[in-house]
């Protein structure tokens, strides 16, 4: 059997602790180094993982710690100076989304991983959901046809403050679309991935807090393709629970998915997938719990194969620039109040 896979992990926040556990509990990975700025956060990183060398800075980390894969768990605005430097000393990268908070950074990281030869893995990991997953699946096997429109929309309460608060900071966090949105375009132009590239998208947002206008709590945004199909993404956080549907039509039939919780990281959640292919109705049986703590898991043992075998992850770097610039154009439509086009994507 060969060694197992050193994981890196920066970060060790509420989202950095669910990667450390799915690090830990995979038996070809092991946890070889962590940073937190806080000493409260590298405490409990020493209590937990002792076999982990704990830094305060990541940059040390990246410059003295000997590992295959640094994975970047950090809040969003220090992604870009954390993964070029990673890159830059030839590591393989799983970089949580949003990759960057400007397309100028996602952009830099795309080339310096190409231009160095490293893996990059964008943590967009409801692709990899018995779920959201199986649907891109029933589509390409063709079942309902050809996808014409797709509606992904969340329902949930508000988003956890973050460390030092910067999730509720517009500097820091850049824009709350590019904290949950973001899946939901992802997912979105997976599914129509056969219409070819979306060309305009309009967006519309509120907010019920007059203190912070930018950060939206409703978001809903319409993206278009030239064979006229298109996609609806949409959220509030001004809710309660969290509860995610999917609506596919096609050509043919048409599919419909729920997932429900407490909260989105319960371990009990109830999930259904209904698939229509035009004559019968399937209740499809979900073959692993769906959950982003199941498909974190998941993602661990994809990145595995990836610095192993070179095997490409299910969402790269093009796919993370792609998902935060809808996200950010999706920003400019609201600014301006009109469709845009979506040509400066298409690379
Ligand atoms: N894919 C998903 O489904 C998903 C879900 C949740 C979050 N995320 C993403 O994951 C990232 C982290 O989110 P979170 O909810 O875990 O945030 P969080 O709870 O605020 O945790 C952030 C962690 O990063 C640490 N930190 C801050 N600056 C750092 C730096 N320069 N170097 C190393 N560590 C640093 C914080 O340290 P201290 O603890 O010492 O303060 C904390 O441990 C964000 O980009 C977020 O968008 C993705």
């Amino acid at each position: 059997m060969s060694s197992p896979v050193r994981f890196a992990l920066a970060g060790f926040g509420a989202w950095g602790r669910f990667h450390a556990q799915s690090i830990a509990g995979n038996p070809e990975a092991q946890l070889v180094a962590i940073s937190a700025p806080s000493e409260e956060s590298r405490q409990l990183a020493r209590e937990l993982y002792p076999q982990a060398e704990v830094f305060a800075d990541s940059l040390d980390l990246i410059a003295q710690a000997d590992f295959d894969i640094l994975d970047i768990v950090t809040p969003s605005h220090t992604h870009r100076e954390i993964a070029l430097a990673a890159i830059q000393k030839g590591k393989h990268l799983l970089l949580e989304k949003p990759m960057a908070l400007t397309l100028a950074d996602c952009h830099a990281i795309v080339t310096a991983a190409k231009t160095q030869g490293v893996h990059l893995a964008v943590g967009h990991e409801l692709r990899l959901s018995s779920q959201w997953g199986e649907i891109k699946n029933i589509i390409e096997r063709g079942t309902i046809g050809q996808p014409q429109y797709v509606l992904v929309e969340l329902s949930r309460k508000p988003y956890r403050s973050g460390a030092e608060g910067w999730r509720y900071d517009p500097v820091r966090v850049g824009s709350w679309v590019l904290e949950e949105p973001i899946h939901f375009f992802d997912l979105a132009r997976w599914y129509l991935e056969s219409s070819g590239n979306p060309m305009e998208l309009q967006a519309y947002a509120n907010s019920r807090d007059p203190q912070r206008p930018m950060l939206y709590d409703n978001f809903s945004a319409m993206f278009r393709y030239a064979n006229g199909s298109y996609a609806v993404v949409s959220q509030t956080l001004a809710a309660f629970e969290h509860h995610q549907t999917v609506k596919v039509s096609g050509t043919r039939g048409a599919l419909w998915a729920g997932w429900s919780g407490a909260l989105d990281r319960t371990l009990e959640p109830t999930a259904f997938l209904k698939v229509f292919d035009g004559t019968t109705l399937e209740n499809v049986q979900l073959t692993r719990q769906s959950g982003e703590v199941f498909e974190l898991r998941e993602e661990i043992a994809q990145c595995i194969a990836m610095v192993r075998h070179g095997t490409p992850p299910i969402a790269n770097g093009h796919d993370g620039l792609w998902s935060a610039g809808l996200c950010l154009i999706a920003e400019d439509s609201i600014r301006e109040n009109r469709p845009l086009p979506l040509d400066e994507l298409c690379l």
